[in-house]
């Protein structure tokens, strides 16, 4: 039986921000219409915005609503009462805003108070700073910190010293949303609540694993951030490290805060660094050019409609990115990762191909080795490749058939979207799916040198058309290994 919902009060920074718009209110509203949120819980967004509690409901009325499926006025009314919005100079002189925030939390210091950074993280320290300033930091307070978590080791670093200067590591959250996706939760569930697999992961069986996020969509308008981020911080050294350590980790003791957490760490700190001269023969950086994508031309990265134009830096950042890693454990050994991501991809798609070995020794011709997939996206589900006989007389005739297990179709509930789960879990208080600091330094550890190698060649990435599958840089990655990427796309 679930537990009554507690009241709480969550105070999103960046709260008229896209982020927001698109991803946490229209999560927080089907939290809310699935009962999930205790009636006194109050939403309160902080931005520069100059908004008021009706202004800001407003909005979220015109830019959300057409979004979530609102099938009684009354539960979305009572979504947007929820709303409050105050106006917050950051760093500036003007205190009312802080003013304002402290009235509104004043007699509600035993809730669970949680302040949610979805702004960028250089003021994640100063607004850390700010709060306890206000003495808004109660020990019923947790902080959420959005991604990316700094650029680099040094800066991730420093941004932890700061908000860790203020909140206890088990009030920090550092959200990395592909933890809160289904099928990544039932990753954990394949592996370590069923015997048949445990047996088998391992380099024994197993002849390497991909990893691959691409998405259809390009950059418009994101040049700000994505010219300094590029597709190894925006993608690679979060969501992609986070899936493979699921994939790696060893069965942890309990299902609690620390034991998952404990096991993935020793997975980023297993992998084997890549510098130097390694770096050009493991890794490849691709940007796109104008092509096809959806059926519609797109411009090149370059070319994309923004507001600022294109720099230096915009010739040199990665909108595609490919790696083959290795984790060095007895389980791993000998057995390449390969992450790839990209945008403009042909088709969005994120998912796990697990590619086993042949067997031992063939008695049929024709067959070929065992392959485990997990879509993460989209229509979420898992399929084992399998060898089978054709039905017929005379010569046996083998064909692989997948072994379906579609979400859609075995399950009636609705599949919730990753930041339903994670924002419950922060308000109810278990970090489990959140990263911790060691775990994102220990990512930034691997990745850093990478980067820096790529900094240092001073040439643009390779380019790809949009709508093609990548540079052909990627293709070469795995085939000289004989071995190609898995490119089996949605129907
Ligand atoms: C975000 C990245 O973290 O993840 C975006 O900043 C990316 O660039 C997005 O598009 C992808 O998330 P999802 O859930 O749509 O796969």
């Amino acid at each position: 039986m679930s537990e009554t919902p507690q009241p709480a009060d969550l105070i999103v920074f960046g709260g008229t921000g896209d982020l927001s718009m698109r991803k946490l209110f229209p999560a927080l509203y089907h939290c809310d219409r699935d009962g999930r949120l205790s009636p006194e819980t109050r939403i309160i967004a902080m931005s520069r915005g100059g908004l008021d509690d009706a202004d800001f409901r407003g909005k979220v009325d015109a830019e959300v609503r057409g979004s979530v499926p609102v099938d009684d006025l009354g539960t979305w009314q009572r979504f947007l009462d929820r709303l409050h919005h105050v106006s917050v100079d950051i760093g500036g002189e003007d205190v009312t805003g802080w003013a304002k925030l402290t009235a509104l939390l004043a007699g509600h210091e035993q809730r669970s108070r949680v302040f949610y950074l979805a702004s960028p993280p250089m003021t994640f320290g100063p607004f850390c700073r700010e709060l306890h300033r206000a003495g808004l930091v109660t020990p019923a307070s947790r902080v959420v910190l959005e991604k990316p978590l700094g650029r680099d080791l040094p800066s991730a670093q420093r941004i932890n010293d700061e908000v860790g200067a203020i909140f206890d590591e088990r009030q920090i959250y550092r959200i990395d949303h592909y933890l809160g996706k289904e099928t990544v939760q039932n990753l954990l569930v394949l592996r370590f609540a069923n015997a048949f697999l445990e047996p088998i992961w391992n380099s024994l069986w197993i002849d390497h694993v991909q990893i691959t996020v691409a998405e259809t969509v390009g950059t418009p308008g994101r040049r700000g951030y994505y010219d300094h981020a590029g597709a190894l911080r925006d993608m690679v050294q979060n969501h992609l490290l986070q899936l493979l350590c699921l994939v790696a980790m060893e069965p942890p003791s309990r299902n609690d805060r620390e034991s998952i957490r404990d096991e993935k760490v020793k997975v980023l700190e297993s992998l084997r660094a890549i510098t130097g001269g390694e770096v050009d023969r493991f890794t490849v950086r691709g940007q796109y050019t104008a092509g096809e994508s959806g059926g519609v031309q797109v411009p090149g990265y370059l070319d994309e409609p923004d507001s600022t134009a294109p720099t230096e830096a915009s010739h040199r950042v990665e909108t595609f990115a490919a790696i083959r890693a290795e984790v060095k454990n007895w389980r791993w050994a000998g057995v390449p990762f390969y992450l790839r991501t990209g945008k403009r991809m042909p088709y969005r798609h994120s998912e796990i191909v697990v590619q086993f070995k042949d067997v031992p020794h063939s008695i049929y011709p024709g067959s070929t080795p065992n392959r485990l997939v997990l879509r993460l996206q989209p229509s979420e589900g898992i399929k084992l490749h399998i060898m089978a006989k054709e039905p017929g007389a005379g010569e046996v005739a083998l064909k692989p058939v997948p072994l379906s297990l579609s979400f859609a179709e075995t399950f009636t509930s609705r599949v919730p979207e990753a930041y339903e789960r994670l924002l419950m879990d922060v308000l109810t208080g278990n970090p489990t799916l959140f990263m911790r600091r060691d775990e994102v330094e220990a990512a930034w550890r691997w990745i850093d040198p990478i980067l820096s190698e790529w900094e240092s060649y001073g040439t643009a990435p390779e380019p790809y058309p949009a709508g093609s599958s990548g540079p052909a840089g990627a293709h070469e990655l795995v085939s000289r290994s004989d071995r190609a990427w898995h490119e089996e796309y949605p129907a």
